[in-house]
């Protein structure tokens, strides 16, 4: 578990005023609240008088009450009611629960989980489009590797083959020639872009474009976050149109990963923002559903004998990637059998 890190526990308009969410991430069952003023908090979702989700309570003010036998507690996690007793009785200073800090960015809501001196060091992902773009998302629960659901996204092989009935022509082609990825890497993350070759049918040709090359930027930021970005020139009458994909991903418990699929775009179909929703949608769930039956078919990462990946030149950037993750991942361990 890679703790030392914000990550996504909602978007910000899935939680209205008065609304209340849970979510297992790293183990940790949070809930997530937002008051009747507007103030966003996540707490442990335990009430500390029995133990019981607090998540099965409800918002009133500016408190989350415990719904079985009326705690509140304001936004830091503190008890600041008690119904059953007298007015002049004290509650308990024991009467609090663990609260996470929380931020609102990029449209997202953000907890972070770690070490409190740790966090100046953890950076929330750079979502930047999200800010001023449309978007869909999805999650889902994926019995699997993290390491293998956090290059899913980016691997530049796969595309060809598992999205061959779905997005494979949008996104173009890649034939024997490596591509040159123009890679850069840094401590704990990577990025680059490379060129496909153009397959789209005719139809999307007229869309998006006549041009040899689609060209493909990705992104990888350790542990929780990948992007690819397609983009297509101005072409006839039309602007250049982009299309971003992000995942945020992380471990629930020690063998499902929570995988959630943001699809952002730019003048795309932008006469009809609900075509637009909905063909981002459609495409975004058929293609992370692919993903899915080949990430939960690899059975050999929980095995402690496990078979090692057999990777070839042309897997450069799976290279590149496994050695950012492997590095990172053993700095993580040390850290943590320190402590
Ligand atoms: S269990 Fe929460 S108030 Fe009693
Ligand atoms: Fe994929």
């Amino acid at each position: 578990m890679i703790k030392n890190q914000w990550y996504l526990v909602c978007f910000n308009n899935e939680l209205k005023k008065g609304q209340i969410l849970r979510r297992k991430i790293m183990g940790q069952e949070i809930v997530v609240f937002r008051t009747e003023s507007g103030k966003i908090s996540v707490l442990e979702d335990r009430c500390c008088h029995r133990n019981v989700h607090l998540s099965l309570g409800y918002v009133k003010g500016e408190h989350i009450k415990c719904g079985y036998h009326g705690w509140e507690f304001d936004s830091t996690g503190k008890c600041a009611r008690i119904p059953s007793l007298k007015s002049d009785d004290n509650i308990p200073k024991a009467a609090c629960i663990k609260h996470y800090d929380v931020i609102l960015k990029h449209q997202c809501i953000w907890a972070y989980f770690g070490d409190e001196e740790k966090k100046p060091e953890a950076e929330v992902p750079p979502f930047n489009e999200l800010d001023k773009w449309p978007m869909v998302y999805n999650y889902h629960l994926v019995k699997g590797s993290l390491k293998l659901v956090a290059e899913s996204l980016f691997d530049s092989h796969h595309i060809n083959h598992v999205h061959r009935k779905s997005i494979k022509t949008l996104m173009g082609n890649l034939h024997n020639e490596p591509p040159d990825y123009h890679l850069s890497v840094t401590e704990k993350s990577l990025n680059g872009w490379y060129l496909r070759d153009n397959e789209n049918s005719i139809l999307e040709k007229i869309y998006f474009g006549f041009k040899d090359k689609v060209e493909t930027h990705f992104a990888f930021w350790f542990p929780h976050s990948s992007k690819l970005d397609l983009r297509f020139p101005a072409h006839l009458t039309m602007p250049s149109r982009q299309m971003v994909i992000y995942e945020h991903f992380y471990q629930v418990d020690e063998d499902h990963v929570m995988m959630i699929q943001i699809t952002s775009w730019h003048k795309i179909f932008e006469y009809n923002p609900w075509f637009a929703k909905w063909f981002m949608l459609q495409k975004s769930m058929r293609i992370v559903e692919e993903d899915i039956a080949f990430l939960e078919s690899n059975k050999y990462w929980h095995d402690k004998k496990r078979l090692n990946d057999l990777l070839i030149k042309p897997d450069e950037l799976t290279f590149e990637f496994t050695r950012l993750w492997n590095k990172n991942v053993k700095e993580n361990d040390k850290k943590t059998d320190q402590e």
